[in-house]
C-alpha cells in the first residue's frame, strides 16, 4: 500500500514512522512535511487547502491511501475530492469535520446526541456582548467559533481578559462562543470512526499552557502522556459509550456520516465525562505519545477506517508502559516565534520535527513547534526520564519546553 501523508507537523512525523513500521505499506510520501520527515518518506510541495493540488499529486505518486492530518483541509473538503477521485482517504467530509470546524454545529450534535457538555452561547454582535457576559463566569471560558490551533480559547477569572478576547474575535470577523466551565482533569480520547463504528485508542493528556504549572497563556499543546493512570479504569468505556458512540450515530442519523479520526476532548467531572471540544483529527502533541505505543500496523487500521471496514479489524494491541511527548518550542512561542536558529540533535532518536527546514544542509528551526520529543519506558517515571534525557542532547538558541510533563499524575495531584 502507497500512503500519502498530508501535513508538517510532528503529528505527521508521528503518523510516518508508524506507518514505516507497517510491513503492509510499500511506500511512503509526505506533502509538504518537514525536514524530519524527509528522512523516511518520499517528499512534495502541495497546496494542503486545495483539493485539486492533494488529488493531482495522490494521482502522481500513486497513492493507494491518503491520510490527512490536519484540520483546515478536512474542514475545506479535501478529503470529499480525493474520494470523488476513487483514492481511498483517512479523514471526514467538509460536513463531518464541522464538529471541529463549527462549535455551534458541535453544541447543536452534542445536545441532539443527549452528549453532556458545557453551557454556551454564541455572540456575533459586540452590542449583546456585555449582556451574555454577565450570563456567565466566575470563570470565563472564551472561544472563537472556528478554527483557531487551539490558540482561540481563554479561560479566565478576570472579567476584563475575557472581555477584551471577545472583542477581539469579534473584531477579526468572528462569532465568539461563551461557555460555563467545566471541573474535573482533561483527557484527550481519540476514538477511530466508521459510520457508527467507535474504536478508542489510549487516552493521553495535553498541556495546554506555555508554562510549568500550567502557567501562561495557552499554546497548540506542549506535552502530553498516555496512558493516564489516574483515570478510572471504567472511563474510557464510559466516555465511548455515553460521548463518542451518541455522537457517531447523530451525524449518521443527519446525513453526515464521520470517517476518520474523532477527538474528544472531555473534563472528567465527579459525575463523568463532560464534552470542551471535539476535533475531526488526531492531535498534537498526543499523537505522538499514543502511537509510540500502537503495536498493530497502523496502515490496514487506517484503511480499514478509510474503506468502511473498521468493524471488522481485529482488536488494537498496544505496548506496556508509559510514553511521553515533551514539545520544544520556539523563542517568543506562542507569540511570534523567532525562526530560523540551527538545531543541534534534531536527528537523533525519539525526535519528531514540527517547525524545521533544511537551509544549506542544517536544520533551522521553521515555526513556533519545532520539535517534540517521546520518551518511552516500563511506566510514566521511566517514560519522562527517557523524554527529558533525549532533550537534553538538543540544542536551540532560545528554545523553550515544559519541565513537568506527566508530573501532576506522577505525583497523584490528579484527582476526579
Ligand atoms: N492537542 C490539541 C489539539 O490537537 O488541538
Amino acid at each position: 500500500m502507497r500512503v500519502l501523508v498530508i501535513g508538517s507537523g510532528a503529528r505527521e512525523h508521528a503518523l510516518l514512522l508508524a506507518l514505516s513500521r507497517d510491513p503492509g505499506v510499500t511506500a511512503l510520501i509526505a506533502a509538504p512535511g518537514n525536514a524530519g520527515t524527509a528522512k523516511i518518506a518520499e517528499q512534495h510541495p502541495v497546496d494542503a487547502a486545495s483539493g485539486d493540488a492533494v488529488v493531482a499529486l495522490a494521482q502522481r505518486v500513486a497513492a493507494d491511501l491518503v491520510v490527512i492530518g490536519p484540520e483546515v483541509p478536512l474542514v475545506a473538503g479535501v478529503a470529499d475530492a480525493v474520494r470523488a477521485a476513487g483514492i481511498a482517504c483517512f479523514g471526514p467530509s467538509a460536513d463531518a469535520a464541522r464538529i471541529e470546524g463549527s462549535k455551534a454545529f458541535a453544541k447543536d450534535v452534542m445536545a441532539a446526541a443527549g452528549v453532556k457538555t458545557a453551557r454556551s452561547e454564541v455572540v456575533d454582535n459586540p452590542a449583546t456582548l456585555d449582556e451574555a457576559l454577565d450570563r456567565f463566569g466566575p470563570n470565563w471560558v472564551v472561544k472563537d467559533d472556528g478554527l483557531a490551533a487551539g490558540k482561540g480559547v481563554v479561560v479566565t477569572t478576570d472579567r476584563a481578559a475575557a472581555r477584551a478576547h471577545a472583542a477581539d474575535i469579534l473584531e477579526h470577523g468572528h462569532p465568539v462562543l461563551l461557555e460555563s466551565f467545566l471541573d474535573g482533569p482533561e483527557v484527550s480520547l481519540f476514538c477511530l470512526v466508521d459510520g457508527e463504528t467507535v474504536v478508542p485508542l489510549l487516552p493521553a493528556q495535553d498541556h495546554k499552557r506555555v508554562g510549568d504549572g500550567d502557567t501562561g497563556p495557552n499554546t497548540g499543546g506542549m506535552g502530553a502522556y498516555t496512558p493516564l493512570p489516574w483515570l478510572p479504569a471504567d472511563m474510557v468505556t464510559r466516555i465511548v459509550d455515553e460521548v463518542c458512540v451518541p455522537v457517531a450515530a447523530e451525524m449518521v442519523k443527519r446525513g453526515c456520516p464521520f470517517s476518520g479520526l474523532l477527538y474528544a476532548g472531555l473534563a472528567i467531572g465527579a459525575d463523568g465525562p463532560a464534552v470542551v471540544e471535539f476535533n475531526c483529527r488526531f492531535g498534537d502533541p498526543e499523537t505522538q505519545a499514543v502511537l509510540a505505543l500502537l503495536e498493530s500496523p497502523l496502515g490496514e487500521v487506517l484503511n480499514a477506517t478509510a474503506t468502511g471496514t473498521l468493524s471488522s479489524l481485529p482488536p488494537l494491541r498496544w505496548q506496556d508502559g508509559a510514553a511521553v511527548t515533551v514539545v520544544l518550542a520556539a523563542e517568543n512561542y506562542p507569540g511570534t516565534p523567532r525562526t530560523g536558529d540551527s538545531i543541534v540533535g534534531a536527528d537523533n532518536d525519539g525526535v519528531l520535527h514540527a517547525g524545521t527546514k533544511v537551509v544549506d544542509g542544517a536544520v533551522v528551526s521553521a515555526g513556533g513547534r519545532v520539535l517534540s520529543v517521546v520518551g518511552t519506558g516500563a511506566d510514566l517515571t521511566a517514560a519522562r526520564v527517557d523524554a527529558y534525557a533525549k532533550l537534553d542532547a538538543i540544542k536551540l538558541p532560545g528554545g523553550h519546553f515544559r519541565t513537568d510533563i506527566g508530573l501532576a499524575a506522577l505525583e497523584g495531584r490528579i484527582s476526579i
